[in-house]
């Protein structure tokens, strides 16, 4: 197995004028699966490509435990890698795909039928090994891929949005068998998605990454990487704006407000919309500071849940505002309202039914709690919490 460790690696292309990945400091332990999640075109797929030894590293340091390995050509780093475009030899059966590897690196005969009788049993591809890959479904391919992969026992595997061409269906159980099979053969994995549900499901710890830049009000122009933490620790505290609506379906609610008065326990914001007066603890923020606060759409209470959920005493851990319901989506388990304040549109997911009759009213009550809501930098994104 194998820590990564990469210092300040940066990397540009010959082609681009500017850098593609920029300042990213990042360790992945042994043994630990690694999710690198970001929105399409923020360099996920060249980090791997770099990690490979696919492409040089521009600037900084890539080391495998405590060997570095910037200039050491791909053959020798015992890596296994599975693209999202994973190419079978059409013409060879399973078991010859699986197999060619490890003639070619002059495995003997015997040795390679007991690897693949392993690998073919843990996927579940043993009585295909005589298919070609044309017969098999997409799961069934996808899973021969990762197979070849795993026989050839790299140390580390990269797998770049392996399941992507699969049905929901087949990706969620495939998903399944990747953590079973991180589990058993203890490997250290970096996985790269863009589908957030994947990345929460799957991950020991996410790195999220966006494109160098100023993304909607983010400042990314430091580095790609914007936080590493473990799928709860990201979700719970995102470092900045970008974090925090990256992750999580429906997005992360923002009000735009200003800091009236601020003392070391209590900072009170003003609300654009309409004037309105919040205080909230724990907040490092200034005097006159433009800020915007965010929420999760599963810690607002509204309606007749209000009065179910909290007594008088609990009131002043709440701040309260009156939204305007526009639509709901009853998804039987959950319903998704979707409410205007103001120029701003708050979602809100409830686990509960609703009557018709009970959505025809317009203005409905709304509780937001204190505990769960971020404050957000509206310069540079950063988050201004400390004790969230
Ligand atoms: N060989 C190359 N030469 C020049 N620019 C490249 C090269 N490969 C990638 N890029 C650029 O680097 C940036 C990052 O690309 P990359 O493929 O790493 O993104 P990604 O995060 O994997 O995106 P996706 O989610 O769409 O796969 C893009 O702007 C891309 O155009
Ligand atoms: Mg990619």
């Amino acid at each position: 197995m194998t820590k990564v460790t990469l210092n300040k690696v940066s990397k540009t292309y010959a082609s681009g004028e500017s850098s593609t990945i920029k300042n990213v400091d990042l360790q992945i332990y042994d043994g630990e699966l690694m999710v690198f999640i970001g929105p399409s075109g923020c360099g996920k797929t060249t980090l791997l490509r770099l990690i490979a030894g696919l492409e040089p590293v521009s600037e900084g340091e890539l080391w495998f435990d405590d060997k570095l390995m910037n200039n050491v050509v791909p053959g020798e780093r015992k890596i296994g890698m599975v693209f999202q475009h994973y190419a079978l030899y059409p013409n060879m059966s399973v078991y010859e795909n699986l197999s060619f590897g490890l003639q070619q690196k002059k495995v003997d005969k015997k040795s390679i039928e007991q690897r693949i009788r392993i690998v073919a049993e843990k996927l579940e591809i043993s009585h295909i090994l005589a298919e070609k890959p044309q017969n098999l479904s997409g799961g069934q391919q996808q899973r021969v891929a990762i197979g070849r992969c795993i026989v050839q026992r790299p140390q580390l595997f990269l797998l770049d949005e392996p399941l992507s061409n699969l049905d929901a269906s087949l990706r969620a159980k495939t998903r399944l068998e990747i953590k079973k099979l991180h589990k058993t053969l203890k490997a250290t994995m970096i996985y790269v998605t863009h589908d957030q549900h994947e990345a929460m499901t799957l991950a020991d710890r996410i790195a999220v990454f966006a494109p160098i830049g100023d993304i909607n009000g983010n400042d990314c122009r430091q580095s790609n990487l914007q936080q590493v933490g473990t799928p709860l620790e990201l979700y719970n505290k995102p470092c900045n704006r970008f974090v925090a609506q990256f992750l999580g379906q429906p997005k992360i609610n923002f009000l735009r407000a200003k800091v009236v008065e601020q003392s070391q326990s209590v900072s009170l914001f003003e609300l654009q919309q309409n004037k309105h007066l919040i205080s909230l603890p724990g907040c490092q923020v200034n005097l006159h500071q433009e800020v915007e606060l965010a929420f999760r759409p599963e810690h607002i209470l509204i309606g007749a849940e209000i009065g179910a959920e909290i007594n008088k005493t609990e009131e002043a851990r709440y701040f309260k505002l009156e939204a305007q319901l526009q639509s709901c989506e009853q998804l039987g388990g959950e319903s998704i309202l979707h409410f205007l304040y103001g120029d701003s549109e708050l979602v809100v997911k409830v686990q509960k039914q609703f009557e018709v009759s009970e959505l025809q009213t317009t203005n409905w009550p709304i509780h937001i709690a204190k505990s769960h809501c971020h404050v957000f930098d509206l310069a540079t994104g950063l988050s201004l919490k400390v004790d969230i």
